[in-house]
Order: C-alpha cells, then structure tokens, then sequence
C-alpha cells in the first residue's frame, strides 16, 4: 500500500521523523534547497500538511497546496497558520492543547523566580570566584506578593494556582470575568499592572493581542515591576520593552518568546536586568512526546476519516492557549 504523502513545514526530531516515516512519505521544505521547486513538484497532491507553532503555515504556503485538507501543528499557539486562508478553504486545524499546561506554567513560575531571586546572576557571580571576595546585591521577594496574569486560559489558570502555592495575591486581565475562580478581575490592563508587582503574560496571540504590553502598561507596572512572558513576543511592544528595561522603568524582564525568534534582537544581551530563554517552555520529554503522539494521532484519524483527537475551533475567533 502507497503511503500518504505528508508535507512538513520544519524538521521535527529525529525520533519524531522517524515515527512519521513509519506511516507517510515525508517531503520537508525546511530540508529543501529549493522549496519552491518542492511545492511545485508535490504540492498539487498534498492533502497534510504537518507543521509547529513557531513555522506555522503563510497564506502563500497555503495557496500552493490547492488539495490541502489539514494542517497538524505541533503546539498549542496556531498564530504562526494563517486561520482566516484555512478556513476560507475549509480546511481543518489540529494542535496540542492541555499536554503542555503544566510545563509553560512551571516556565512562568521559574522565570518569575529566576528573575526576582536574580539567579542566573547568582550562578555566574559563584562560578566566576566572587563569592567571598565582592558583594552580591540583596534580591526580590516572590512569595505573598501581588501576581497580575494576562490571559486566564489554561496555562494562566495552572500559573495562578502555583502561585497560590506561593501565597501571591493573584490577579487577572481578560476579555472576560470568570466566575469560576477566585481571583480578582481587572477589566482594564494598565489598572492590573499597577496592582501587582510581576505581570506574567499567558494570553494566546492574535489581532487582538498585537502590542497589548505597551508603554502605557509598562508605566503602570513601574520602576518595581518584573514583566514574564510564557505566550508569544507579539503581545509585548518589544523596542518599548528594551527602551523600559534599559531606562530601568521597569525593574526587569524574564522572556521565553520575542519577536524574531531565533534571531532576537541583539539589544537584550547587552541587559543585566533580563532572564532569556529560547522559546522553550514545554521543551520536556514527557510533554513533546505527548505532543508528538497527538501531531500522529491527528494525522492518523485524518487518513481514515475518523474523528480528530484535537481539532482547533476555527470557527471561535478567541483562541484560549
Ligand atoms: C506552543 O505550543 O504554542 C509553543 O509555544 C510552541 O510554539
């Protein structure tokens, strides 16, 4: 029997590969010398497409799939997948919600630590032979101070309950109140960042939350302020951010996620007040494998018409991360 061709947008690991080949005929642009000259050669019979959430899928890689009927994205934020092309043409979206909950919240919570306690500076400052010979400044409480959550979906819901673990004052801002928590809402931004002395970002990335970390936010959150970003770089106004962190009009920043990822802007290396990491938030073995066995169980249910494991809701225009 012929197996299906799949189209992958970016080379998964090489277990992951491996287990696809088992079931597909793989095509990977990201391995292509001249991706064009692939999408002409398989793109007319394409019906998967299998990709991430930083490659998604362009409405120009789209096009050029005129038999596509799927796209299986391995991770939670479909931002990166042109939603409104897809939907236009009927075709369906997978990702992988709930299996990396825990690992992003554990994230926020680390960076959170990592930035108030200062210690990948503590780290350095012990390797380098300081310890005892200079100095070391005093560090930021966590524990029973006031957390803002930008997005209570369900990584900002795990992140708020870790916090309470930390006897922090939990906040949220959200399009909406919910009634099921009990934490206080803030219907406006700025009034949030005023309250609280970290702003941890979990919202989902979307037109809506373009910039939503602005100046004016960053002013509220103020000099004392620590700003964590588990969700995307789109949400923070990023020159803003570093002009903020290098006037010091805010404390400091812990980010997983920037802009231009991976070639961020140089800026941030240059900043003693900042904790960066690369985009790596559920980058455990037990949540990639969980997410990988999804990626295979979407395609497999696609191939033998059978109901998807974790279909995206294109027709919500809220996406909840
Ligand atoms: C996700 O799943 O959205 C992660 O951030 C990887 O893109």
């Amino acid at each position: 029997m012929t197996r299906p061709d799949l189209l992958v947008v970016t080379r998964y690991s090489d277990d992951d590969m491996h287990a696809l080949a088992q079931h597909y005929t793989l095509h990977v642009l990201s391995d292509a010398a001249d991706s064009a000259r692939l999408l002409d050669e398989v793109g007319p019979r394409i019906r998967a497409l299998a990709t991430n959430g930083e490659s998604g899928a362009s409405a120009a890689l789209i096009d050029a799939l005129p038999a596509l009927e799927i796209i299986v994205c391995y991770g939670v934020g479909v931002d990166a997948i042109d939603l409104e092309r897809a939907k236009a043409r009927g075709i369906r979206v997978t990702y992988t919600p709930d299996v990396l909950t825990g690992d992003v919240a554990d994230m926020g919570i680390a960076l959170l630590l990592a930035l108030a306690r200062q210690i990948p500076a503590a780290d350095a400052y012990v390797r380098r032979g300081d310890w005892g010979r200079k100095p070391i400044a005093l560090t930021r409480r966590v524990f029973g101070q006031r957390l803002g959550i930008v997005g209570l979906g369900r990584v900002g819901r795990a992140l708020a309950r870790r916090a309470t673990g930390f006897d922090m004052q939990v906040m949220y801002h959200d399009r909406m109140h919910f009634d099921d928590v009990p934490y206080a809402w803030c219907e406006n931004l700025v009034d949030l960042a005023r309250q609280v002395d970290f702003l941890v970002v979990c919202a989902a990335a979307d037109q809506g939350t373009r910039a939503l970390i602005d100046a004016r936010v960053l002013d509220a959150l103020g000099p004392d302020g620590m700003l964590v970003n588990v969700a995307r770089g789109s949400i923070v106004d990023e020159p803003v951010l570093l002009d903020y962190l290098r006037e010091r009009r805010i404390a400091g920043a812990a980010l997983d996620v920037f802009w231009n990822e991976p070639a961020i802007d140089p800026a941030f290396a240059s900043l003693d007040n900042v904790v960066l990491q690369p985009h790596r938030s559920s980058a455990t073995l037990q949540t990639r494998a969980a997410m990988a066995e999804l990626v295979r169980g979407n395609l497999a249910a696609f191939f033998a018409d059978a109901p998807l494991v974790s279909e995206y809701p294109l027709v919500r225009e809220i996406a909840v991360a």
